[in-house]
Order: structure tokens, then C-alpha cells, then sequence
């Protein structure tokens, strides 16, 4: 397996101090070379999970009543009996902090002893500061860094990349990654949105990574990618930076104010692209699909989590699936699967985890982990 080695260049005159290179190397620094790299061989672990959905169910039937659609043509399309949905004033940051409360707790640690804060989402409680910055005044982290991704349906695999990142390389050793949507509150409820408002649900997961020392357990590998000339196949037009005002009474009318989406065009490239991302982490790390104990796939469509698994050579009963119960939560999808299968015994100590996601921008990402809780 390819061991996790990052190098990290680093001028020597910038660390004339030789506390630094000593305090780098109990962090994770295995080797420093003369000619000043530095070559880090530490792994990132997850030691916390934690979730969060608001107590609200709403059915398909509750959604039959508001516009024109039916429990069966829900659950036929995607697999989704009903969701979750935030009482008002409840927005992403408040569903990310109960889900970070209990991954702090379940690591085993306090909020004094996270280094970073990444969050990702697309349904931020303000255009800005981000949602990492109003968490962290919440929860009364110290003054530590806190980072927003916006990638959207792999915004949880993109945030985890980026914690595994800081993690590898001596920076942090406690991070703290979120994914945490409302949609509900941009949501159209009338027969013009029902194509997107169904499929949606409000909710939050969050993991606290460590650092491990062994190099063949926790964050395996990771791969990201994006395309975004599908920009607008999945998408949310208003309100935007580029038009005075930013959002206008005809914007509303015309209903560019929430989410569109080209659903044909999301089908037909989420399933090959979920494939590849799995197949591309699984030859990085020198692994083969027979390896995977687990697989947890972001929650987009039922549909499309079957003929994913199908494709690749996944049986259902590693295939972790729970779009009936919430919807699709976006960034938060994947961290409430690992609690639930950590709940139910199928994310075991030991097991080899595949996570893997596609979603608007076009992006999509997959991560291996070998599980170590
Ligand atoms: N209830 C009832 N009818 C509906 C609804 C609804 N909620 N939404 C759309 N329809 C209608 C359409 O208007 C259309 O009516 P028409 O034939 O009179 O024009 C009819 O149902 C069929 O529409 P199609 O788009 O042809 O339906 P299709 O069988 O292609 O399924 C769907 C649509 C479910 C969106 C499908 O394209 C799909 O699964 N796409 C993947 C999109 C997805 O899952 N996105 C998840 C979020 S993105 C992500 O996380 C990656």
C-alpha cells in the first residue's frame, strides 16, 4: 500500500528555530532532510461522530398536501418515505453544533482541544462570515482557525481531505468537520419546485480527526474532483453578487431564488462518476473492491445508490443506506450514515470504509478509511 508521505518544503531559514523543527517533529515530523524538507508520515484517524436531525417529520404525504406529487412517485424516484425539517430560527450552524457537541464528547475531548474547525455546507446561515466563524463563537472554541467548504454534496469528502491534510502535515492534531444543511427553508413549496423540494431534508453530521501513527489505519486516501461547466444543471441562481440588486421581486417571481435542477443530466453523470471516484481511491491505495467491509455513499437518490453498488460489485448489505428516513441532507449525509452504522455494529473496529459522493458544481470525491473506533 502506498504509504501516506507527504513533502512538505519547507525553507530552512524559516525555521531558524530549532524549537520549531523539534515541536514539528513531536507532531508528526518523521524525518527532516539537511537540504530542508521535511517528509511527513502520519495518518489522519476519525475518534468522534456525532449527528443531529430536528425532531419534525415530515411525509410524503405532508408534501402531497402543499403540491402536486404522491407518496409513490416519491419513493419510486428516490427511496424517500420522509424527512427532517428545522423549526424556524434553527439554521445550519445550530443542526452542526448539536451533531460537533456529540463528536466532541464521543472522542473524548473539549472544545479546548480542537485545533480547526471545517465546515461545510451550502445552506449557510449568512452569505458571510461563514458558518465555521458563528460555530466557533457558539461553542466557545478558542481563537482557532475555522474553514467553509462549498462543495456541496462532497462537501463532507472535500472537508475531510482538508482536515486530513492539516492533520498529515503537523499543523493540527484535532480537527473538527461538519456537514450540516437547512434546505428547508429554500425550498419551493408549490408544483413548480416539487422536482427538487421532495428530495430534500434538513440535518447535520460531524467526526473529530486525530492523528494515528500507523500508516495502514484511518484516512487510507482520498480523491477529489470537480467540472464546472455543469454548473447550472444543479443549482441555485439568486440571490448572486453579479446583479444590483442581489435579489429583486423579480427574481422571486420567477423563482431563481431556490434550487433548480436538470435531473436527467444528475442521473446520468452521478452513476459513472461515483464509480470512478471509488475505483481511482481503491487503485491508489492499492485496494480492490472485494477489500471493502462497508460502503457509505453520500445520500442522493436511492436509485442511484442501487445501480452504483450494482456496478461496481457491492452487495446490499455493505451498502449503507438511510435516504428513506431523511432525505437527501447534502454535506451532512455521509457523517450521519457513520453514526448509524457504527450504531447498528456494521462500522466495526478494523473495517475497511469506502465513502464516496456526487453532487452539483459537478463535483465528486471518495475516501478509504480503515476504521479505528
Ligand atoms: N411528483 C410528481 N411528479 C413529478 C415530481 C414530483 N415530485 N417531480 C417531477 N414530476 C413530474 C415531471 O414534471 C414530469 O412530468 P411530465 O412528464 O408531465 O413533464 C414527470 O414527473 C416525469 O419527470 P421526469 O423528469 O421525466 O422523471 P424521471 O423519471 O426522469 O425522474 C428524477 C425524475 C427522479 C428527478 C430523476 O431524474 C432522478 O432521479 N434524477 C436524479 C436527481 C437526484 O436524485 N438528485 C438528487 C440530488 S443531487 C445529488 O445529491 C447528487
Amino acid at each position: 500500500m502506498e504509504m501516506a508521505v507527504i513533502i512538505f518544503k519547507i525553507k530552512l531559514q524559516a525555521c531558524h528555530n530549532l524549537g520549531l523543527i523539534r515541536s514539528l517533529l513531536t507532531t508528526g515530523v518523521r524525518e527532516f532532510s539537511g537540504k530542508g524538507k521535511i517528509l511527513l508520515m502520519r495518518n489522519s484517524t476519525i475518534i468522534g461522530t456525532g449527528f443531529y436531525v430536528p425532531p419534525r417529520v415530515v411525509t410524503n404525504d405532508d408534501l402531497a398536501k402543499l403540491m402536486d406529487t404522491s407518496d409513490e412517485w416519491i419513493r419510486e424516484r428516490s427511496g424517500i418515505r420522509e424527512r427532517r425539517y428545522a423549526e424556524d430560527g434553527v439554521g445550519s450552524v445550530e443542526l452542526g453544533k448539536n451533531a460537533a457537541e456529540k463528536a466532541i464528547a464521543d472522542a473524548g475531548l473539549t472544545n479546548d482541544d480542537i485545533d480547526m474547525i471545517v465546515f461545510a455546507t451550502l445552506s449557510p446561515d449568512y452569505f458571510f462570515p461563514g458558518n465555521g466563524c458563528i460555530l466557533q463563537s457558539k461553542m466557545k472554541f478558542r481563537t482557532i482557525p475555522a474553514i467553509d467548504v462549498r462543495e456541496q454534496c462532497s462537501g463532507f469528502i472535500y472537508a475531510l481531505s482538508i482536515a486530513d491534510l492539516y492533520i498529515k502535515t503537523g499543523f493540527c492534531d484535532h480537527v473538527l468537520v461538519i456537514g450540516a444543511e437547512n434546505h428547508s427553508t429554500g425550498l419551493e413549496f408549490a408544483d413548480r419546485g416539487r422536482a427538487v423540494t421532495v428530495l430534500f431534508g434538513d440535518g447535520a453530521g460531524a467526526v473529530v480527526m486525530a492523528p494515528t501513527d500507523k500508516e495502514d489505519e484511518g484516512v487510507l486516501g482520498c480523491v477529489l474532483h470537480a467540472q464546472g461547466e455543469h454548473y447550472d444543471k444543479l443549482w441555485c441562481q439568486a440571490p448572486m453578487s453579479y446583479r444590483s440588486p442581489r435579489v429583486s421581486h423579480e427574481m422571486i417571481d420567477k423563482g431563481e431564488i431556490y434550487p433548480k435542477m436538470d435531473g436527467r443530466a444528475v442521473f446520468s453523470h452521478a452513476i459513472p462518476r461515483f464509480c470512478e471516484a471509488m475505483n481511482e481511491v481503491l487503485e491508489k491505495t492499492g485496494c480492490a473492491i472485494g477489500d471493502v467491509d462497508l460502503f457509505i455513499p453520500h445520500q442522493a437518490n436511492e436509485r442511484i445508490t442501487r445501480m452504483v453498488a450494482k456496478k461496481i460489485g457491492l452487495p446490499d448489505e455493505k451498502v449503507v443506506s438511510n435516504i428513506d428516513r431523511y432525505g437527501n441532507t447534502t454535506a451532512a449525509t455521509i457523517p450521519i450514515c457513520m453514526v448509524e452504522a457504527r450504531e447498528d455494529g456494521r462500522l466495526k473496529k478494523g473495517g475497511l470504509l469506502l465513502i464516496a459522493s456526487f453532487g452539483s458544481g459537478f463535483t465528486w470525491a471518495s475516501a478509504l478509511i480503515r476504521w479505528t473506533m
